[in-house]
């Protein structure tokens, strides 16, 4: 995983980064929700949140394919 991904900012709301959603994945924020919690991604407008809820795809990653991802690597069940 390159920096460049890590500093990649899913959340342009708030400014949180791939880097910091994987942090929390890591740590145990194995839900949508939790990652939330953990990060604030998502917390404002809420389109960084889910594909589905992204009609226009206006953000390029979003939490539920960042989880889906990491539990397909085994990163977290
Ligand atoms: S881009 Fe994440 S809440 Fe708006």
């Amino acid at each position: 995983m390159s920096n460049d991904r890590d500093s990649f900012e899913v959340c342009q709301c708030l400014g949180i980064t791939y880097g910091e959603i994987m942090e929390a994945i890591k740590n145990g924020a194995d839900t949508v929700e939790k990652i939330m919690d953990a990060t604030d991604a998502g917390t404002a407008c809420g389109l960084c949140k889910s594909v589905k809820e992204d009609e226009l795809n206006e953000r390029e990653l979003h939490l539920d394919e960042i989880l889906e991802s990491a539990k397909r690597s085994g990163i977290v069940k």
